[in-house]
């Protein structure tokens, strides 16, 4: 029996370090779908056409240090608004989350589009300013040098286009719990989702 928890939520939420936890929490297998469209965008900066690279996308040779790079996150906003591309990227994601043993997928459109059916769906949030610092801390962290109000720039430059395609759009399911994480810790954040999961019938590990 599959057993899905779907978390989207715009860049820099923390819906990344929510799902390892939960993933971890609960025993689930996870996948972050914003590698996979970051796959496709760093093979287009490379010259390869969106929806070429989106189709022949081997999801086992995605090396994630090299994809968390500004550039490679606004080129896949970019691809991820193609039609086609997404397209090309449904069944690989609706396969991860049918997986025995549960999964969790983090994205834009997991709750809305790749899995509707989700026994459990949280958006998570934060204002802009709030992801931006965090997003700039990790950059700083790896050695980027960039001023914040760059990426604060970047951050809602992605937010307008996620949010305002008009294929699968970044939106809160209807039926989401809302976890705003602005004023919480990473401990708060990550009690509120598990305590989501365990509502919706999810086992603790142990
Ligand atoms: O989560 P991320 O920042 O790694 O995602 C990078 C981009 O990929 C994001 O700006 C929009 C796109 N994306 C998407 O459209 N749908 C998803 N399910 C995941 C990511």
């Amino acid at each position: 029996m599959s057993f899905t928890v779907a978390i989207d939520g715009p860049a820099a939420s923390g819906k990344g370090t929510i799902s390892r936890a939960v993933a971890a929490q609960f025993g689930l297998g996870h996948l972050d779908t914003g590698l996979l469209y970051r796959a496709v965008g760093a093979r287009m900066l490379d010259g390869m056409d969106p929806v070429e690279a989106a189709e022949t996308l081997n999801p086992e040779e995605i090396d994630e240090d090299a994809l968390r790079t500004p550039d490679v996150a606004q080129a896949a906003s970019k691809v991820a608004a193609i039609a086609q591309v997404r397209a090309a990227l449904v069944d690989v994601q609706r396969a991860f989350a049918r997986r025995a043993g549960g999964a969790v997928l983090d994205g834009r459109d997991i709750g809305t589009v790749i899995c509707p059916e989700a026994e459990v769906k949280l958006f998570v949030t934060a204002s802009a300013e709030v992801r931006a610092e965090r997003r700039w801390k990790e950059l700083a962290a790896k050695g980027h040098r960039v001023a914040y109000e760059e990426v604060l720039a970047d951050v809602r430059e992605r937010d307008a286009r996620d949010a305002g395609r008009s294929d699968a759009p970044m939106k809160r399911a209807e039926d989401a719990v809302l976890l705003d994480t602005s004023t919480l810790s990473i401990e708060e954040a990550v009690a509120r989702a598990c305590a989501a999961v365990e509502a919706a019938g999810g086992d603790r590990r142990g």
